[in-house]
């Protein structure tokens, strides 16, 4: 079953609405928060009654098995922001997200943010992003995740300075979605799945909020310098700062020659 929408449509032009709960049995998580529906897709929170649905989903999306106790948390737990993209009335994709306070990351996440932040600092983290192999392709996922990240960049949620999650490294597809949204990979974790008996190796990828960034480092400026002399536009910028301090470190060496009376001792490199 194709999605028809265009893009263009499909990503502009929602009008927002409120989660329907008449039929439920226990509440939806939460009501307030704006959704969107554009004909006959929707965006709304799940709800204990999506269980069996978001199994089905989770085991065509996923490698992974998640037991019964996980579907109850992320369908109940007013802790996740629990997403659903329902089209004609079945969910064809799902985001799942927490927020987490900073000191609380695992050991290997924890350089996520620099260690000085201050402790009320939050991240988001990204349990789980699947879109039914049927509609893939048609900004459903992008869909999710932007309202995601306009929930995380509310007023509200300003202590909330970054975005992560942990992807497969063999699962391109996700890599370049997430890449093509400007998340940034952080680190590769070894051994961070067991599927299949077997352990698997996974990929953190970032994307900073709210004025989140990484830590001041070396390595991150060495990492932004290699970043910007790949962007044409800004190759110009820099060359003419590096040709700055060349020109001055230049002129300084020429000096201290110069005060030493030696001149000679410079002049092949002209
Ligand atoms: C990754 C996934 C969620 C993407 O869902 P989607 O609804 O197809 O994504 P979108 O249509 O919003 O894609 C947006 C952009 O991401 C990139 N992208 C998405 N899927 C891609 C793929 N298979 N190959 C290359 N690029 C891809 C493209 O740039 C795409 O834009 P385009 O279609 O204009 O080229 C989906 O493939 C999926 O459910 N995979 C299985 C579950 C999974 O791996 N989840 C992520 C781990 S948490």
């Amino acid at each position: 079953m194709p999605l028809w929408w265009p893009k263009s449509i499909f990503m502009d032009s929602f009008s927002w609405y409120a989660t329907d709960t008449s039929n439920d049995h226990k509440p939806c998580m939460k009501k307030s928060v704006p959704l969107c529906s554009q004909s006959n897709l929707q965006l709304r929170f799940l709800c204990h009654n999506d269980i069996e649905e978001v199994q089905a989903l989770c085991q065509t999306c996923f490698p992974i098995y998640y037991p019964y106790s996980w579907y109850l948390d992320i369908t109940s737990n007013p802790r996740f922001y629990s997403l659903a993209a329902v089209y004609d009335g079945v969910i064809i994709g799902l985001i799942v997200a927490e927020i987490k306070p900073y000191v609380k990351l695992n050991e290997e996440d924890q350089d996520i943010l620099s260690a000085s932040m201050e402790s009320y600092t939050q991240v988001g983290y990204i349990l789980s992003l699947g879109v039914s192999p049927d509609h893939r392709r048609n900004g459903v996922a992008s869909l999710l995740l932007d309202n995601l990240i306009s929930h995380l960049t509310t007023a509200e949620n300003s202590s909330c300075k970054a975005v992560f999650l942990h992807v497969l490294t063999t699962n391109s597809a996700a890599i370049q979605f997430y890449e093509q949204r400007h998340f940034r990979l952080h680190s590769f974790v070894p051994f961070y799945y067991f599927i299949g008996n077997k352990f698997k190796d996974g990929f953190t990828y970032v994307l900073y909020i709210n004025g989140g960034h990484p830590p001041w480092g070396v390595l991150y400026y060495a990492r932004h310098f290699c970043q910007s002399l790949c962007r044409r536009e800004s190759s110009a910028w820099l060359w003419h700062k590096v040709e700055h301090v060349i020109r001055w470190l230049w002129n300084g060496a020429r000096r201290m020659v110069h005060d030493n009376g030696s001149p000679s001792a410079v002049s092949h490199y002209h």
